[in-house]
């Protein structure tokens, strides 16, 4: 949530900072503004317009700003106050010298602008964020050295944050602090970058520093120093970024959704490689926690939306594999309800971007309980698997578009892995059932690209149906939580009412939707599985049917039993009953993407969401 990008170094910054937010605007695009010191007036200048990274383009096209070496620039998802211009970051100090941006939330705010108020220092707009200029404006004034004020002004500040600030007597420095909230380091030779994300500077660097928990950093074109808010020196280990610029761009696809579907065999392909050793899942990441591992007797897999999904789908692999009780929980609901953790406990947190405060609180809160933790993230530099004891990295590579898709299939994945790790370890499976196993997840990536071979005929079907008002999903087993999936993405993209149900529970109350014409996806599980749970959806199918229902299923070639009731089916290739929801989510996706497009809408950036939730 809001994206952030600092800049210092000999260049003009404006291009800097402007190609770093459009790289960022995943992470929010109610509104756009940049601070630049003018290199010739001294002055600081700002631009920032309500809506997204466009409107502030043309803004600056219309009505250029005078440029300079050192600036910052904000794309915002609004928490304080309405996506409005007046809202939008940077917010200035209460002389106009300095420049304020930020990602999270100042929950102090409120008695922090009475004691401003009561000063007299007035405010121009509703959020939190100008609290912070106001204070750092006030603080500068006494200290007369930025890096010191602002120090100060975050030893003041109670919440999640993201600062950044300029001030136009000190061209050539940008401060950041961080608490709850992302900001890493970009390393360049003669100049420096600060981003929410690598993404923000992997244009210009791919050499980067993750800034830890309550951080300050204080950047020039050639120097980087890290300290904490006591103003300690702390030590940093820069990494090497796994990607580089082209990975994030939208190269001759319609949409950064289109491109992330079909690189999804390689999702796969690249989070399997260099694990799996002689038929054998072996994660070297792991190998310094296997005595941890063997002691475990249960594991909760915590995580929000799509990545709850996947952990949904990965319980049902790692419990038969490795016999341990495996529970999912909703990252914000684990930690409100006081559950039973003990020190043998695996917490494992599965998050895209490694940013989602809701599962950082979630394992913060785990391991102050005394559990193990173990993260499953796709972002190098991240907080989550900073924080756990240890981290299984999914290699996706970058996802921009809102809505996940190739992650999805790279944490299935990672936790297919993870849970034959953990069977070898615990001596739960023969050799010959790993090795069979291991040899299923390594088929997947051509599987994939079979399926990705019948997106015109989804698209198609997605075309047909573009006015339709509800849709829904149904699925058994490892199918249950793909209808979830099917219905989230549809909901998200299209805008349209759609439910995901267990097909078991259809007859304790969902049947009562069906009317004629209601459209139902039907994820029928393999009849070379048990046969009885396919016998059982196919009769759900019939049920269905009978009250009108448009049946479209989803089932493995050569299924025939599905023929006489449904009114489509789309195809997927066989594969072992426990890997085909990494198949079957695959037309969902494409259905959702090409209705939502259908409908003209924006499939990387829908109405009123972010990709990377960083408030609670
Ligand atoms: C839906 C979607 C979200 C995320 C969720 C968790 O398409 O993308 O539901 O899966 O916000 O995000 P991460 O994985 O970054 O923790």
């Amino acid at each position: 949530m809001c994206g952030i990008v600092g800049y210092v170094g000999t260049e003009r910054s404006l291009r800097v900072l402007l190609g770093g937010l459009k790289r960022l605007e995943y992470r929010g695009y109610d509104s756009a503004g940049v601070a630049v010191i003018d290199a010739r007036s001294g002055r600081l200048n700002v631009a920032k317009r309500a809506g997204k990274l466009g409107v502030l383009e043309d803004e600056l096209r219309r009505h250029p700003i005078g440029d300079g070496a050192t600036g910052i620039g904000h794309t915002r998802w609004a928490t304080h106050g309405g996506p409005t211009d007046r809202n939008a970051h940077p917010h200035l100090g209460d002389d106009g010298r300095l420049a304020v941006i930020h990602n999270g939330i100042i929950e102090n705010f409120a008695a922090l602008r009475e004691e401003l108020d009561a000063e007299g220092f007035t405010f121009t707009s509703e959020t939190d964020t100008e609290v912070a200029a106001v204070l750092l404006g006030r603080e500068y004034r006494v200290a007369g050295d930025l890096a010191e004020a602002f120090r100060r002004t975050v030893a003041r500040l109670d919440g999640a944050f993201t600062l950044l600030a300029v001030h136009q007597d000190q061209p050539g420095v940008v401060v950041g602090a961080r608490r709850n909230s992302p900001l890493v380091i970009g390393l360049g030779d003669g100049e420096n970058f600060l981003g929410s994300d690598v993404a923000a500077f992997v244009e210009h660097t791919r050499r980067a520093v993750a800034i830890g928990q309550d951080q300050i950093v204080v950047i020039t074109p050639t120097s980087v120093r890290v300290t904490d808010f006591s103003g300690r020196g702390v030590e940093v280990e820069p990494f090497e970024v796994a990607w580089d610029a082209a990975a994030a761009e939208k190269g001759g696809w319609s949409s950064f959704m289109a491109k992330e579907i079909a690189e999804e065999p390689d999702a796969v392909a690249n989070t399997l490689r260099g694990r799996v050793s002689e038929g054998r899942a072996v994660i070297p990441e792991l190998t310094d926690l296997d005595d941890l591992l063997r002691g475990i007797d249960r594991i909760t897999i915590i995580a929000c939306g799509t990545a709850a999904y996947a952990g949904h789908v990965g319980s049902y692999a790692i419990e038969k594999w490795a016999r341990v009780p495996v529970e999912v929980e909703l990252s914000h609901e684990f930690r409100y309800r006081d559950p039973v953790i003990t020190p043998s406990t695996l917490v494992v947190s599965i998050s895209q971007s490694g940013e989602t405060m809701d599962t950082l609180m979630a394992v913060k809160f785990a391991r102050a309980a005394g559990a193990r933790t173990l993260s499953i993230c796709n972002t190098q530099g991240a907080t989550i698997p900073r924080e756990s004891d240890g981290a299984v990295y999914t290699h996706a590579g970058p996802e921009v578009a809102v809505a996940s898709t190739k992650a999805f299939v790279a944490q299935i994945t990672a936790l297919y892995l993870f849970g034959l790790h953990l069977a070898r370890l615990r001596g739960t499976l023969s050799a010959r059932e790993q090795a069979a196993n291991l040899d299923e997840l390594a088929a997947i990536p051509g599987k994939l690209e079979r399926v990705l071979e019948s997106s015109d005929s989804i698209a198609q079907l997605a075309h047909w149906m573009s006015d339709t008002r509800a849709v829904l999903f149904l699925g058994r087993h490892v199918g249950f939580p793909i209808a979830l999936e099917g219905a989230l993405k549809l909901k998200e993209l299209a805008y349209i009412h759609a439910e995901g149900f267990a097909a078991g529970e259809l007859k304790h109350g969902p049947i009562a939707l069906i009317e004629p014409g209601q459209p139902v996806f039907v994820v029928v599980p393999s009849p070379r599985g048990s046969d009885e749970m396919h016998k059982k959806v196919v009769s759900n199918i019939q049920e269905i049917r009978a009250r009108g229902a448009r049946v479209l299923a989803i089932a493995e070639e050569g299924d025939v039993s599905v023929l006489p009731f449904a009114d489509e089916v789309v195809r997927i290739p066989l594969a072992a009953p426990l890997f085909e929801p990494l198949l079957a989510v695959i037309p969902l996706q494409i259905f959702a993407m090409e209705l939502a497009t259908a409908k003209g809408l924006d499939v990387d950036q829908p109405r009123n969401l972010a990709k990377s939730v960083t408030v609670e």
